[in-house]
């Protein structure tokens, strides 16, 4: 029988001993930190999840009845990581005190020694502050999630998971889940397939989101769903998406926008509250999260997602230059004629012209390099170069290709509609409305953290939250010169736009939301079409015939026919909350067993090759 383990059981963590311990006898366990021979004493530094405990062996330990002779020769031999049992004595530091570690007031004095095992010298320390690459940490996951900081954010995910089980279940809701091998349904993310083995050619999709399921469950009169679930998607990797990542996701029936609000608000505050230990309501007395419509959202900020720990909004001007005929500035003219005669239409994602003032006081800080710079950067997404005016006294523009043509009126028109003083730098974004959205939302945020207005990455202690609502239903597809869904195609259209649905769909709004954090999307849902004759009309703008719909959509159109109640939902982003509530830099902090931006694992080698004869078994050929 072991010593350790059998017999001698752990009787604390190694965060556990303090000043009132001393003078008990004690078993710990754990990891060897770090270890120093001070000429006849080993001190060793125990950690485990917990936290660490000094541990000295002293040969000549005094005032105990055992003579720790054996553990002082035995503790010459230990190493870092080297897992351990001790048995000893808890001694003050007396003057010694550590006061950076909750146990610094005392020191274990050792009488037994076990040793569960060696380690080899790990690949890198296991400290807190590490700068070794990201790769061989990923490659040696197990040792990377041995550090404090990742053993922190994954307790923290952990609270995460239980408050929000508790929360649902306070609440009435019941955990119900749904399958990951579905059937693959067009429209929405790239989907993982999955070959069918006993059905020959035939595939499962890895389910993207339980969307299709949960609405079923609504369907059968559950009434209140929600489940943590796993979603895969092959997408392209950011900072912010994983393959495989994990939703809290929610659906309910009898409800409306502002009751599913009220529950996502208060999954958040509490989330907030016992995690982080912020009082939300501080900031937001009411217990509500502000809104915004989609297309201010658009207008102001360029995307759907905007950070509003800072203002520098965007400034919309091409209203300006179509009513001053481009005000002598070529390109806008020619912008300006094609309102004009009637080729570019207002309702159509066409050109616009975009401006974003920098005040004078940051301005200034920009050097001429550095302009430079940030040209080359909006090149990098696609934008012809960053045209911009210097504000000079009289509202006069120095600096600038624009000034030598431009007409007073229309400068003077712009600096208004800017509100710019002398010394601010104005820098403007014209062509295709995708591109001068995306350049200049991108730009906005380069500059904040450039001026120091947003920490590089993390929230600096500032949450900001946002309900980005009211978007179109409809998304103009330039390819096929038609209207397609923009969300999933069973959206609701608001009451009052139901007749504009084959009139005019772009302006069709819909009940689509979004939650924005610090100008991440962390969740986002929907009233769903329940109504069988308004799907009906949907599905007609969109151009999906009967047949079509069948195909694709089947079982759910026909399950609607069933009683189905009205019933909305929403999917919030688990590792993306992690992620921001913890002021982590990318997903791949608050994931265990993450994938890297090209969606490799590095520590098990996935994706892999298989065996020929594995293929076979799937009825699948591997192309070269
Ligand atoms: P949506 O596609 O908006 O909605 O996803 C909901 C939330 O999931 C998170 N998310 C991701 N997180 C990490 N990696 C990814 N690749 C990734 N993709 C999405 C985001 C996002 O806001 N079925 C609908 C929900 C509904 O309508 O109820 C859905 O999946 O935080």
């Amino acid at each position: 029988m072991a010593r350790f383990i059998d017999e001698l059981k752990r009787t604390h963590d190694n965060n556990a001993l303090r000043a009132a311990n001393v003078g008990e006898e004690v078993v710990l366990f754990g990891w060897v930190a770090s270890y120093r021979d001070h000429g006849g004493c080993v001190f060793v530094d125990l950690r485990d999840r917990e936290g660490t405990t000094q541990l000295v062996f002293d040969p000549d330990l005094a005032g105990f009845a055992e003579a720790p002779k054996e553990a002082y020769q035995r503790s010459q031999q230990l190493r870092s990581e080297w897992v351990i049992g001790v048995r000893g004595v808890v001694r003050s530091r007396g003057g010694n005190v550590n006061a950076k570690l909750p146990t610094g007031e005392v020191e274990v004095h050792v009488v037994e020694l076990g040793v569960f095992n060696k380690s080899e010298t790990p690949p890198f320390e296991i400290v807190d502050k590490l700068d070794t690459g990201e790769e061989k940490r990923l490659q040696y996951r197990y040792l990377d999630l041995r550090r404090k900081p990742l053993q922190h954010t994954l307790r923290a995910r952990h609270r995460l998971l239980q408050e929000t089980r508790r929360y649902f279940d306070d609440k009435g809701f019941l955990e119900l889940e749904t399958p990951s091998l579905v059937k693959y349904t067009p429209g929405g993310a790239r989907n993982f397939l999955v070959p069918s083995r006993l059905h020959a050619s035939k595939f499962y999709a890895l389910a993207e989101s339980p969307q299709l399921f949960k609405q079923l469950f609504m369907v059968a009169g559950f009434e209140r769903y929600f489940q943590i679930a796993r979603c895969w998607r092959d997408e392209d990797l950011r900072l912010d998406r994983q393959p495989e990542f994990t939703q809290i996701d929610v659906e309910m029936s009898f409800v409306n926008q502002d009751d599913i609000f009220r529950t996502v608000e208060g999954l958040v505050f509490r989330l907030w509250k016992s995690v982080l230990g912020v009082d939300l309501l501080e900031k937001y007395p009411s217990g509500e999260f502000p809104r915004m419509n989609f297309a201010e959202s658009m207008g102001h900020y360029g995307n759907d997602k905007p950070d509003l720990r800072f203002t520098m909004p965007h400034v919309e001007l091409t209203d300006l230059v179509i009513d001053h005929n481009g005000g002598g500035v070529p390109f806008w003219a020619e912008l300006a004629g094609h309102f004009t005669s009637g080729r570019y239409r207002r309702d159509l994602p066409t050109e616009i012209v975009k401006a974003i003032r920098v005040p004078a006081a940051q301005a200034t800080s920009l050097s001429r390099a550095e302009l430079d710079k940030l040209e080359e950067y909006v090149k990098g997404m696609g934008s012809k170069g960053l045209a911009r005016a210097k504000v000079g006294p009289g509202g006069e523009w120095l600096q600038s290709p624009l000034a030598k043509t431009i007409t007073a009126e229309l400068r003077g028109a712009i600096n208004d509609a800017c509100k710019v003083q002398e010394g601010d730098l104005l820098f403007f974004q014209f062509g295709k409305e995708a591109v001068v959205h995306t350049v200049m939302a991108n730009l906005r945020v380069h500059l904040a953290k450039k001026f120091g207005f947003i920490p590089e990455s993390g929230h600096g202690g500032r949450f900001e939250f946002l309900w980005v609502v009211n978007p179109p239903l409809f998304e103009y597809d330039e390819d096929t010169k038609s209207w397609a869904a923009a969300h999933h195609a069973f959206t609701r259209p608001h009451d009052d736009s139901v007749e504009l649905l084959e009139k005019d769909p772009g302006k069709v709004l819909c009940w689509r939301y979004d939650l924005v954090l610090n100008g991440f999307e962390v969740g986002g849902g929907s009233i769903r079409l329940h109504d069988p004759d308004v799907q009906a009309k949907v599905f007609r703008a969109l151009g999906i015939s009967d047949e079509e719909a069948q195909t694709k959509f089947g079982f759910l159109l026909e399950a609607l026919r069933y009683g189905a109640p009205p019933h909305g939902g929403i999917a919030l982003g688990l590792d993306r909350l992690a992620m921001l509530l913890s002021g982590a830099e990318s997903l791949r902090d608050v994931i265990a067993y993450p994938k890297t931006q090209k969606g490799i694992c590095l520590m098990t080698e996935a994706p892999n090759t298989v065996a020929p004869k594995q293929l076979q078994e799937l009825h699948v050929r591997s192309v070269e």
